[in-house]
């Protein structure tokens, strides 16, 4: 640039600088240009990307973590922090309410406190670095949200660069500004640079050293056939308490709220001809809120299904139940059984419980509190326990799995329990396995089994 330009340029902006700028309407008409900009960003956004909804509030849902939108974390993370610090982090709304109020009223006050003309960030020490700090602190909260805050390691330098460096820069920087004015604004630059370092380093050193617990993919699963096993037990946890292990079911039964509710059946070309796999996944990770059924994705449901676990589950749906499709051959739910030979818990209930009954008989569910997730709790769990008893041919259980309801001795003409599961009737060969597992003792292992007395004698 030659000399003279940059004359001509100086001389302009001492012009600029003479007339000044007017906060109405020039400075106003501004934002409002750059308001209007950013409002219509955010409508298109909203219009062509959006943000899925959430499903609708369940009253009754206690397992549902509410977390805050991403721009509040800092501050919740703040709060868990602060929580930490003995005595006063008991007193929640000093962290809540007054501390963040003094930050806002700060910035209220602030153009009042500071008046000087000069835009020169040499001449404005203090309130720069104390926003700079702020800034500092918030991104870096931000980003340790996610990490859990404890007695570890982990969580000590947690206090110490989100808590402890902050307190101590803005202590400083106010002592230096009001009590020892000889400070140079140099030095207080460089305290507060040195601080923002030191923050950002414990934080860098926090997302280094903590490892998030492995996210529950645990499944190994490589053959196709193996994907499809893993997609029925997905799916027989997760969807036959409403559409049935078969996914006929048509009237929903036994789940509450949505009891009696009339659906389509989800086995047929009506639902899988018109879904393509990538919408039959969509479906499973949105849910049908509207409807009743809660989105499984991980996203909106934080015991619900990984990305694989979801199409896991569309490959079972689409191989078992598509005829464009060969079905594959799968491995038998139980050990064939020879006659006269017991059933054990390991070997042959707990496979057929976890594909017709987990469903609905697991905690949180409608089910007269019997939890079939365990040997000890089908023998002892249910409002009307024991519903197993040894040898006894009337053990609910088995009245109600054979489709007979019992009745509700209070309240004559009502039932106390459907036949079981409510939504489908079981197959006779599966009744049977119930019969001579509960008439022969409930045998827990195979090797329990075998040693009954009535085990088919060894040739
Ligand atoms: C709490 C009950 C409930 C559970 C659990 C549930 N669903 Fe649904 N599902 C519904 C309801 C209600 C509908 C809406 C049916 C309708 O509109 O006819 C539905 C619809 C569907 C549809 C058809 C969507 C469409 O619009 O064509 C599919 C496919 C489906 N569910 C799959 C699943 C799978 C897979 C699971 C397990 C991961 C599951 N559902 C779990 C209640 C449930
Ligand atoms: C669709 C959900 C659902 C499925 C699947 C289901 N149940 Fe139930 N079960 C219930 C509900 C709901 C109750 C409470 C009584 C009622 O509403 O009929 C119940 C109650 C029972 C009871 C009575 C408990 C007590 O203490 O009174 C037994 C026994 C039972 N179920 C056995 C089974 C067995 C065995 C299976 C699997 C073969 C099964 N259930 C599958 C929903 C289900």
């Amino acid at each position: 640039m030659s000399e003279e330009t940059k004359k001509k340029i100086n001389q302009r902006y001492q012009q600029e600088l003479q007339k000044g700028e007017r906060f109405w309407p020039d400075s106003i008409f501004k934002d409002a240009i750059m308001a209007l900009a950013i409002f219509i960003i955010l409508i298109l956004l909203a219009t062509f990307i959006g943000v899925p909804f959430e499903p609708k509030a369940d009253p009754s849902d206690t397992s549902y973590v509410p977390r805050p939108e991403w721009y509040f974390l800092f501050l919740f993370k703040f709060l868990a922090l602060y929580g930490q610090i003995p005595l006063i982090g008991k007193i929640e709304w000093v962290a809540t309410v007054i501390i963040p109020s003094i930050a806002v009223g700060l910035l209220v006050v602030l153009p009042f406190i500071d008046k000087k003309p000069t835009r020169h960030y040499g001449k404005r020490v203090l309130p720069i670095s104390i926003m700079g700090i702020m800034v500092v602190s918030m991104v870096t909260l931000t980003m340790l949200a996610d990490v859990p805050t404890g007695a570890s390691l982990v969580g000590t330098l947690q206090k110490i660069g989100g808590l402890v460096i902050p307190s101590l820069a803005y202590l400083t920087l106010v002592l230096m500004a009001f009590v020892f004015k000889k400070t140079s604004a140099r030095t207080m630059m460089w305290t507060a640079g040195i601080s923002a370092i030191l923050m950002v380093g414990f934080t860098g050193s926090v997302l280094a050293l903590y490892q998030a617990p492995a996210a529950a993919e645990t499944m190994v699963v490589n053959t196709l056939e193996e994907q499809i096993q893993a997609g029925q037990d997905l799916y027989a946890i997760n969807c036959v308490e409403c559409h049935g292990e078969d996914g006929k079911v048509v009237k929903i039964t036994g789940v509450k709220a949505l009891e009696g509710k009339e659906i389509m059946a989800i086995n047929g070309k009506d639902v899988l001809y018109t879904l393509n796999d990538a919408a039959l996944a969509e479906v499973i990770i949105y849910g049908r809120p509207v409807a009743g059924m809660n989105p499984f994705g991980k996203a909106y449901n934080t015991q619900g299904l990984s990305k694989s676990e979801v199409d896991y589950t569309v490959t079972f749906m689409r191989y078992m139940w598509d005829d464009r499709f060969e079905k594959p051959q799968l491995k038998p739910l139980y050990p064939p059984l020879a006659a006269g030979e017991i059933p054990s818990y390991e070997a042959h209930i707990a496979p057929i419980v976890k594909r017709y009954c987990i469903s609905c008989h697991r905690a949180g569910k409608n089910n007269l509190s019997y939890l079939m997730d365990s040997y000890d709790n089908i023998l002892k769990t249910g409002d009307d326990a024991p519903n197993v008893t040894s040898g006894d041919a009337n053990s609910p259980l088995l009245i109600v799995v054979q489709g007979t309801p019992i009745p509700d001795p209070g309240n004559p003409g009502t039932t106390l329990v459907n036949s079981m599961p409510p939504n489908k009737a079981l197959k006779p060969d599966i009744i049977d396995v119930f019969t001579r597992w509960i008439m022969a003792g409930m045998p827990n292992s195979a090797a329990d089994a075998a040693a009954l007395p009535t085990a088919t004698p060894k040739p």
